[in-house]
């Protein structure tokens, strides 16, 4: 399969890392390069899909591999609520959702409009107060679109495959997703780096599956396991 298997399917892609203000400038933020989503908005549109990236804080060298290509369209994102909203718009129109994008599961409840400054601070080290954050994988579930294939990412630190696919199973059932990309991270594992090793869970669990190597070839297992759900859906 592969070539030509998401021939004008419409695909949104996020990736990268949400990044929360704590004052003009400073963040909150994580380690996700964007890497691996970028690697699978360029797999779709191999395949012929067209193709949205929301790409959430992306160095200009990784999106390099698809600026210029006319089936992806990339949007910048940066906070979690830009992304939310974002993600939101785009998906009402996508066949297929794969939210691979690092989102902060918290933000700054009172972010300081103006720079904080130690000589300021006259009570020492400051202290943030966090706000929870939507879960927007849970809530494009919840707002699904007829036939829509939605698929989500847990990066877990963990000490065997028996405990990410655990966590990974019961990461499934909480999300409702009908992938589930898992993958093991932790100092040198799994974020920046240019090779993964991933197994795909479907809604019951089962991997369907397992891949290490290039984010490239991982994008391409994944897509095989996105078609023959849409092939499913399409019965
Ligand atoms: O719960 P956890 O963050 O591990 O879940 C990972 C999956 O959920 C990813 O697909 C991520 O994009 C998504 N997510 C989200 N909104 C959040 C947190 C995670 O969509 N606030």
């Amino acid at each position: 399969r592969a070539e030509g298997d998401l021939a004008g399917v419409r695909v949104l892609v996020t990736a990268g890392g949400t990044r929360e203000p704590i004052d003009p400038v400073r963040y909150l933020g994580n380690r996700s390069s964007g890497k691996q989503g970028v690697a699978i908005a360029a797999a779709a549109a191999d395949r012929g899909a067209e193709v949205v990236l929301l790409a959430a804080n992306i160095d200009g060298a990784v999106l390099a591999e698809v600026t210029g290509d006319p089936a992806i369209r990339v949007v910048p994102v940066n906070t979690t609520a830009e992304l939310d909203s974002t993600a939101h718009a785009a998906a009402k129109g996508a066949r297929v959702v794969v939210m691979a994008a690092a989102v902060a599961d918290y933000r700054v409840a009172d972010v300081a409009d103006q720079k904080m400054r130690k000589e300021d601070l006259t009570g020492g080290a400051p202290t943030l107060t966090l706000v929870e954050n939507p879960d927007i994988l849970v809530s494009l579930v919840r707002d699904r679109q007829d036939d829509q294939v939605i698929v989500g990412f847990a990066a877990e630190t963990v000490d065997s495959e028996d405990e990410l696919l655990e966590r990974g199973r019961r990461k499934l059932a909480r999300k409702g997703v009908d992938l589930l990309a898992v993958n093991a991270v932790g100092w040198s594992e799994g974020f920046e780096s240019a090779d993964n090793d991933v197994r795909v869970l479907n809604f019951d669990g089962d991997i369907v599956a397992a891949v290490a190597g290039s984010k490239r070839e991982v994008a391409d297992a994944l897509l095989d396991a996105v078609g023959d759900e849409l092939d499913q859906t399409e019965s």
